[in-house]
């Protein structure tokens, strides 16, 4: 274990001086199926001065935290969530909901004891974390921990749909996946934004995707959306099944397709669909986009305001405790969430 840092930007206020330094987590030291992952006593972690350490209540697990703990596509292993030859963070998961525990020296808007919500770059699934001040903000009062956890997904809908694909009122958008994490997201959001949504899902979610908003339902097992012959302002792709050419066939002839998920095996994902997307679209009217979530505090306060007016709300699939994480991500890591799984660390 690591040595504690007792620099002066790092030293705990009294609240916490003195205080447990140790506290349980998930321990991920191995990349492999879900089962190598241990429940364990850890370094409790020290907050820099511009972080600030949360007692954490809640995590959401999605496929991302899937992708790093078995290490697939192998390409993760080379991004600063990994690590070679094993994983990097010993404390896997990102997505929170807790209570301010600590403050860094140069963080300023929030107080000990505020109940916050936001995405930490690794170490979730642990009863601390330090989370950088900017990607934070306060929990939607409407919202339980459980609920707060998983709301950081929806900034991928948001900068998908708004940023990527420039989405405004009156557009028509396609989402294919409609049903998953970030997906039940993207229809909402899709549709405070003022869009006519299609949402794309499997038989057993049309009826949800409904009740979520949707304005049309296609249940891809009865019916191709290629076939159909409807045309799109956005597509958002969270599936990556399809090729190119069927995708930028359902979009208008200025339309916006934007890649969130690529498939593509287990070496380098998306990549290639990437590569293909951008080099392609030097010869079409037609646009290709693709971007990778960056959290940000300006995000979330516009998420917290759209839950807190009851434009949009998690879909809470499944909840497990800390001692079930292996199943929870066992769960994610099938592929078929009908919405968002979350880890109880609290409770
Ligand atoms: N770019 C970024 O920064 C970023 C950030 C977060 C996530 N992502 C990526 O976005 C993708 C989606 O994430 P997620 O968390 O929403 O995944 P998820 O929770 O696993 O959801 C995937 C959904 O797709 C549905 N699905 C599977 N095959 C389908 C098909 N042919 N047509 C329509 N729906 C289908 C699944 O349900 P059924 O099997 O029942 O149909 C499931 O509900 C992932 O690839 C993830 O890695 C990217």
């Amino acid at each position: 274990m690591p040595a504690v840092d007792e620099s002066p930007s790092n030293v705990l206020p009294p609240s916490v001086e003195g205080a447990r330094r140790t506290m349980r987590a998930v321990v991920h030291r191995q990349y492999g199926e879900p089962e190598v992952l241990t429940l364990g006593e850890v370094e409790r972690p020290v907050p820099g001065d511009d972080d600030v350490l949360v007692r954490v209540h809640a995590a959401g697990v999605n496929i991302g935290d899937h992708h790093l703990i078995t290490g697939k596509p192998y390409l993760v292993r080379l991004s600063p969530f990994g690590g070679v030859p094993g994983p990097r963070h010993p404390v896997p998961g990102a997505t929170m909901a807790g209570v301010v525990e600590a403050l860094g020296a140069k963080v300023t808007g929030f107080r000990l004891g505020e109940e916050v919500y936001g995405q930490a770059a690794h170490g979730a699934f642990a009863e601390y974390v330090v989370v950088r001040a900017e990607h934070l903000a306060p929990k939607p009062r409407t919202l339980s921990f459980e609920e707060a956890a998983v709301v950081p997904w929806a900034a991928t809908a948001l900068q998908g749909l708004r940023d990527a694909g420039g989405v405004v009122a009156g557009q028509k958008v396609l989402i294919f996946g409609a049903s998953g994490g970030v997906g039940t997201w993207a229809v909402q959001i899709a549709k405070a934004l003022g869009a006519e949504v299609t949402a794309l899902c499997s038989a057993r979610n049309v009826e949800r995707m409904r009740a979520l908003g949707a304005d049309e339902v296609i249940d891809y097992g009865k019916e191709d959306f290629v076939a159909r012959g409807a045309r799109f302002d956005v597509m958002l792709d969270l599936v990556g099944s399809r090729s190119l050419a069927d995708c930028r066939s359902v979009l208008t002839p200025e339309g916006v397709y934007v890649a969130c998920a690529g498939g593509g095996g287990d070496w380098v994902g998306p990549v290639f669909r990437i590569v293909g997307g951008l080099v392609s679209s030097w010869f079409t009217r037609r646009r290709f986009k693709t971007f990778v979530m960056a959290p940000n505090g300006k995000d979330l306060a516009f998420l917290t305001a759209l839950v807190d007016a009851g434009k949009a709300k998690p879909v809470i699939e499944r909840s497990y405790p800390m001692s079930e994480v292996a199943d929870a991500l066992r769960h994610v890591g099938e592929g078929h969430a009908q919405g968002q799984t979350v880890l109880r660390i609290v409770g």
